[in-house]
């Protein structure tokens, strides 16, 4: 809703030059601080997959953040995707670039079982380079990917192109 929309960008604070000169960084902590605003977030992302969904894929770091609660909400598991080098046991692995960068991330290969149903959570969604990457991920783990939902996405760098295959939710579009 608009109510929503308006509540994400009261507490969606805009830090110029992070983390490089040029780069207009989206601090969501001062959400995460509010207790109602973060409640509301995580119920919208969680909203219409109620019974649909076997595991709930957060994105590290700031997708973990919102995608645990989501999976609780939702009666699922919680799936971590993670950064190079972070998960012990054997994993599935994409690489892409970023905003900022360039990373590679990774799933445990037995996270996900063929024909599980999979929501992934992130906070942003930017270039689209890390939502893509999760998405091949579980399906090369042999997921369904039912649903997408960010907090946020950035029109402007056109990361819902590289998503087209996938049905995405943005709480909030800047
Ligand atoms: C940010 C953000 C998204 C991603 C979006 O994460 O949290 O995960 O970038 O960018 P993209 O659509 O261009 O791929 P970042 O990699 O900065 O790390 P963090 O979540 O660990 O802070
Ligand atoms: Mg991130």
């Amino acid at each position: 809703s608009s109510d929503l929309s308006t509540l994400i960008s009261a507490r969606v604070r805009d830090v110029p030059d992070y983390p490089k000169p040029g780069v207009l960084f989206k601090d969501i902590t001062p959400l995460l601080a509010d207790p109602v605003a973060f409640a509301e977030v995580v119920t919208a992302l969680a909203e219409g997959h109620a019974g649909e969904v076997d595991h709930v894929v957060g994105l590290e770091a700031r997708g973990f953040i919102l995608a645990a609660p989501v999976a609780l909400a939702l009666g699922a598991g919680f799936v971590p995707v993670r950064k190079a080098g972070k998960l012990p046991s054997r994993t599935l692995r994409e690489t892409y670039d970023l905003e900022y960068g360039s990373a590679t991330v990774e799933m445990h290969t037995d996270a996900i079982s063929p024909g599980d149903r999979v929501l992934i959570v992130d906070d942003v969604l930017a270039t689209g380079g890390t939502g893509r990457a999760a998405v091949e991920l579980v399906r090369r783990a042999g997921g369904t990917v039912v649903g997408f939902s960010v907090l946020m996405e950035l029109g402007f760098l056109k990361g819902r192109e590289k998503l087209s295959d996938v049905e995405l939710r943005a709480l909030t579009s800047v």
